[in-house]
């Protein structure tokens, strides 16, 4: 096959150097760079289309292949699948040109596959479109010399850059003892990094654009752009991300953080980033690897350890609720109880309410103050039962429910009313509910056990009410099919290196977590008492031994990836 497709490669490198001619005055020109760089980058333009998810992108095509098992030994274990992936040219020219694989078959008691595949990145017209990036960057602390300092890339999930930066401590705090360059790349589709502008979540044609991979493609894309830039090609690469949380529809609180991007980033970019800490990272939460309903299990399990009397308050209010909701007087009546801004049209909504205070209180179970998604007491969720206990034993769930949630509200007391129907998105995640419709699908359960309302989880139910909303059915398998995650201990043991996966264990995502060391350069760092993504927060005096040791090991590990790439590099 060598030599006869030898000649479409000429033509195709011929070709590419005459573009390339073609449009390098125009780069030479814009490469004019002032050396002094503000805070504030100005954007990058990245190509708008890496993966798509358009309404076209899912039209089905038949794909040609080819099996021949003449070899193939069924038993006592199956033999290996030898595939060919297909391309430039009709299948059955390699075929017959890969005499190779026939030969070695019978050896193996091989399946031989021919696959040629259409379009998993496109290269439409329209898809060499740009647009205007967001990232920011913090050179306090680079060093440049002798050998230029490691960037710290922090990969944007679902948010806006700022509320990221000013939630990642972690990076800032040790960026001085590395020399490090802080980068916060926006992730596209969300805060300023909008594609089609105001217009970008309006309709599939746009929002296609919106997917895991082409982010990926365009943290690649911009890294390495920013390291030609600053003349540092060489500098090592690290990059961090922590997940996040979102709610989605009105109706039932969707769970959609994610905060798995740096750890798919280091394994699908080994060249572009040479290590990875991916804190309270849910990549086992997709088909059935981890339980369904391990993150509503988790949450129970952290108000059950707090108090018994808590968790049954909790679990009793949710019958209540839809008794009283079920007509106009009961509907008034509770939003009076709950301070809403204008009386509810549905019990749901107050449902969602509650969830949604119960459900983040879990993750941002912090041992200090903090404000991530709210202002909140160290220990909340402990705080949170206290209130609950502290009601004389006849009073009404629902005002204790009410107040316990309150607590996520309104713990600085400022609130007059609360905004519990149509509220805005203060952190501008709207992109999350459409990338749950199509590559996101994260089955989550509820079960009997819970404090919640039991609940199931179906893949039909699912594509339905996003056909419904979004005019789109979700690919329920391509994250396992892309990235990975079925024995990802096996497969990771003999492929990829410098991960870090730290996880609190009170964390509800930690389920879908790695939670053991998979080798000696990809680590599970699980804390017990910790919660999401803790390790990446500032160090504050109170933290907790524990927390002072995760992230002593963090530094310890990333500081070994660092002196080993130099070393390697030094060799070169
Ligand atoms: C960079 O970070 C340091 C430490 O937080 C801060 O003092 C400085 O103002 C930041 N620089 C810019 C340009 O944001
Ligand atoms: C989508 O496909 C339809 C039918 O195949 C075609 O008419 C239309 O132009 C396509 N739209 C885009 C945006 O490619
Ligand atoms: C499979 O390959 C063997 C060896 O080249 C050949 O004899 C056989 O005809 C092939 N079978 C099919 C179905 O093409
Ligand atoms: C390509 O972009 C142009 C202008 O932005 C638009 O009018 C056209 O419909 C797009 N075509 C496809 C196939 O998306
Ligand atoms: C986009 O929306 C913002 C806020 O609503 C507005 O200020 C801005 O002018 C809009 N931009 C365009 C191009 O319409
Ligand atoms: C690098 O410089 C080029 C030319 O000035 C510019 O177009 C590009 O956006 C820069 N890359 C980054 C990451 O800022």
């Amino acid at each position: 096959m060598a030599a006869s497709s030898s000649l479409p490669v000429v033509i195709w490198a011929l070709l590419l150097l005459l573009l390339v001619e073609a449009f390098a005055p125009a780069t030479a020109a814009a490469a004019a760079s002032p050396s002094k760089r503000p805070a504030h980058q100005p954007p990058l333009f990245p190509e708008l289309d890496h993966f798509t998810f358009t309404p076209n992108s899912s039209h089905l095509f038949s794909q040609k292949y080819l099996l021949n098992d003449t070899f193939w030994r069924r038993k006592p274990n199956a033999g290996p699948l030898f595939v060919y992936t297909g391309n430039e040219g009709e299948i059955e020219w390699f075929t017959t040109n890969t005499g190779f694989m026939f030969d070695i078959a019978p050896d193996f008691g091989a399946l031989l596959v021919f696959i040629e595949e259409l379009d998993h990145f496109t290269f439409t017209p329209n898809s060499s479109r740009v647009f205007s990036h967001k990232y920011l960057l913090n050179e306090t602390f680079w060093r440049r010399k002798p050998t230029a300092g490691p960037l710290f890339v922090y990969t944007g999930n679902e948010g806006d850059i700022e509320w990221f930066t000013t939630n990642t401590g972690f990076m800032f705090d040790i960026a001085p003892q590395f020399g490090a360059l802080l980068v916060f790349i926006e992730h596209r589709f969300y805060g300023e990094s909008q594609p089609f502008g105001n217009d970008s979540s309006q309709s599939p044609d746009t929002l296609g654009y919106l997917t895991s991979t082409q982010a990926l493609a365009d943290f690649a894309v911009l890294i390495t752009s920013l390291k030609q830039n600053l003349s540092a090609v060489d500098a090592p690469v690290v990059v961090f991300g922590g997940s996040y949380g979102g709610k989605v529809n009105n109706v039932v609180v969707f769970w959609l953080l994610f905060l798995v991007l740096a750890s798919w980033f280091r394994l699908k970019y080994p060249h572009v980033a040479m290590g990875a800490l991916a804190s309270s990272a849910p990549i086992l939460q997709f088909d059935d690897i981890s339980s369904w309903s391990g993150f509503d299990d988790t949450v129970t399990q952290d108000f059950k350890s707090e108090s018994l009397n808590c968790y049954s308050v909790i679990k009793a209010v949710w019958d209540v609720l839809d008794d009283r909701g079920s007509n106009e007087t009961g509907l008034l009546e509770l939003s009076k109880t709950f301070r809403t801004c204008k009386t509810v049209h549905s019990a749901d909504s107050l449902t969602n309410f509650l969830y949604t205070a119960f459900t983040y209180t879990a993750m941002t179970d912090y041992p200090t103050p903090a404000n991530f998604l709210q202002n909140l007491p160290a220990y909340p969720v402990k705080e949170m039962c206290k209130i609950i206990d502290s009601f004389p034993a006849g009073a009404d769930v629902v005002e204790k429910a009410f107040a316990a949630a309150s607590l996520y509200y309104n713990y600085t007391g400022d609130q007059k009313c609360f905004q519990v129907e149509g509220g805005d998105d203060p952190h501008g995640l709207s992109g999350w509910g459409w990338q749950a419709c199509t590559e996101m699908v994260m089955p989550m359960a509820v079960s009997n056990e819970s404090m919640f309302p039991p609940f199931g989880f179906s893949y039909e139910e699912r594509s339905k009410g996003c056909l419904a909303n979004y005019g789109v059915r979700p690919r329920m398998h391509w994250i396992t099919t892309e990235y990975g995650g079925h024995k990802i201990d096996k497969v990771l043991k003999r492929f990829g290196s410098n991960i870090i996966f730290s996880n609190g264990m009170r964390d509800p995502w930690s389920r879908g977590g790695v939670l053991k060391n998979i080798s000696s350069s990809i680590i599970a760092l699980v804390t017990e008492k910790g919660a999401h993504h803790l390790d990446f927060r500032s160090a504050t005096k109170d933290d907790p031994d524990w927390v002072v040791e995760q992230r002593r090991q963090e530094i310890e590990i990333i500081h070994g990836w660092i002196d080993q790439y130099n070393k390697d590099i030094a060799q070169m």
